[in-house]
């Protein structure tokens, strides 16, 4: 079933996100970031989004930590930083620390220079199977200017840059 249900998900077109949070040690703040494209509006009012995270997550285990995260949705110029944030910690962590990303002022998690980003406070969380569903409280919001639209399907990148119909 599994393989199956992957089969048939991957005819389902989705945007791409780069999702961050931090963890706060002893030697200071660090930063994470993954490509994610189960970003899901959920709610107007209240303004409620969320995003689907891996059980085992390393990142999810630092968002349920600081109950804080960002999302910024990522254009077709950043393919690139798409692939090198979907990879594990270790070898995402150089690309994270060179980011082009501001802390946000709501909550410190980076949002990207150039990408329209969303702030999110964490309003509730489920276990469900074998991922984690995070449902966050929008707090801040910024829509940018910014190009063709990067859109996962099947499996690859690819560019949604049509006029609207
Ligand atoms: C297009 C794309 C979308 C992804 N979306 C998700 C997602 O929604 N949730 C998730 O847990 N991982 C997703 N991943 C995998 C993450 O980018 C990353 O590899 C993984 O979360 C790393 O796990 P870690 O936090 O344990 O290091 C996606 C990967 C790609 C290429």
């Amino acid at each position: 079933m599994e393989a199956d249900l992957r089969a048939v998900m991957r005819h389902f077109a989705t945007g791409v996100a780069v999702a961050t949070t931090y963890s706060d040690r002893a030697d200071g703040r660090h930063h994470d970031a993954v490509t994610v494209n189960s970003l899901t509006s959920v709610s107007l009012d209240p303004p409620l989004v969320s995003l689907c995270l891996r059980l085992d997550s390393a990142f999810l285990a630092d968002l349920l930590a600081t109950k804080k995260w960002a999302v910024s949705i990522l254009p077709d110029a950043a393919r690139d930083l798409a692939r090198r944030l979907a990879v594990d910690r270790a070898r995402r962590a150089g690309t994270v620390g060179t980011l082009p990303a501001t802390a946000g002022a709501r909550t410190g998690a980076l949002v990207l220079d150039s990408a329209s980003w969303i702030e999110c406070v964490l309003w509730d969380s489920f276990d469900l199977g074998d991922h984690t569903l995070v449902v966050g409280e929008v707090v801040a919001v910024d829509d940018r200017a910014h190009g063709p639209a990067l859109v996962f399907l099947h499996g690859r990148y690819h560019t949604l840059d049509d006029p609207a119909q």
